[in-house]
């Protein structure tokens, strides 16, 4: 069974750092100065790790002084993606913004991941910008926006999808 713990910059974060050096750095191509920056002494993360127990999976939460939380640096190794850890990590975060009671969460999404975070109830806004080259697109979602379900099971109710989300999109079609 995949599982996941919370950590806090105080904690030992070398399993964080090692996942996103692979998938972001490694794999992505970004650059390893820009990987790691001054909001991960503040950031709450969450560690995913796989069935044999090892790690697999990081996402960071940010708080502002405007009560906002900012979710990013979602990865999973390669080889332990379409398991069901993206979706632990955004359940993980999410359920820490309502537990806090944050009224708003916002994320930089790579233009591939989009659909991904609308599972969730966040909304693109904003235009396309490029982050080291690649496209990118501001999302948010109101605290009675999220949806902490994830999957719109092909109903076309995700909180933000309006029905056309890839999930309900590949339901319709079959
Ligand atoms: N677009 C739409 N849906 C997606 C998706 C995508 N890019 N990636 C996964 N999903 C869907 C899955 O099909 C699954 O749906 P289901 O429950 O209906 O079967 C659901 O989301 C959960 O998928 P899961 O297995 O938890 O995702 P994952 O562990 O493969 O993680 C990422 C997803 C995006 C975190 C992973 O692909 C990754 O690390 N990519 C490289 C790093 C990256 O680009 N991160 C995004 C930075 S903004």
């Amino acid at each position: 069974m995949i599982r996941g713990k919370f950590l806090t910059s105080l904690d030992d974060t070398s399993a964080v750092r090692a996942i996103r050096t692979a998938v972001f750095v490694e794999e992505q191509g970004y650059s390893l100065e820009n990987e790691f920056d001054q909001y991960d002494e503040m950031a709450i993360y969450a560690l995913t790790f796989d069935e044999e127990g090892a790690p697999a999976g990081t996402a960071r939460l940010i708080m502002d002084e405007d009560n906002h939380a900012t979710i990013g640096r979602v990865c999973v190794l390669k080889r332990c993606r379409g398991q069901g850890m993206g979706d632990l990590l955004m359940r993980m975060l999410l359920y820490r913004v309502v537990e806090m009671g944050l009224s708003e969460v916002y994320l930089g999404a790579q233009l591939h991941a989009v659909p991904f975070y609308q599972r969730y109830g966040l909304k693109p806004c904003g235009e396309i910008y490029l982050d080291e080259g690649q496209p990118h697109r501001r999302m948010r979602a109101a605290l009675e926006e999220i949806n902490l379900e994830g999957a719109c099971h092909g109903h076309g109710q995700c909180a933000g999808c309006d029905g056309d989300c890839n999930a309900c999109a590949s339901t319709e079609n079959n």
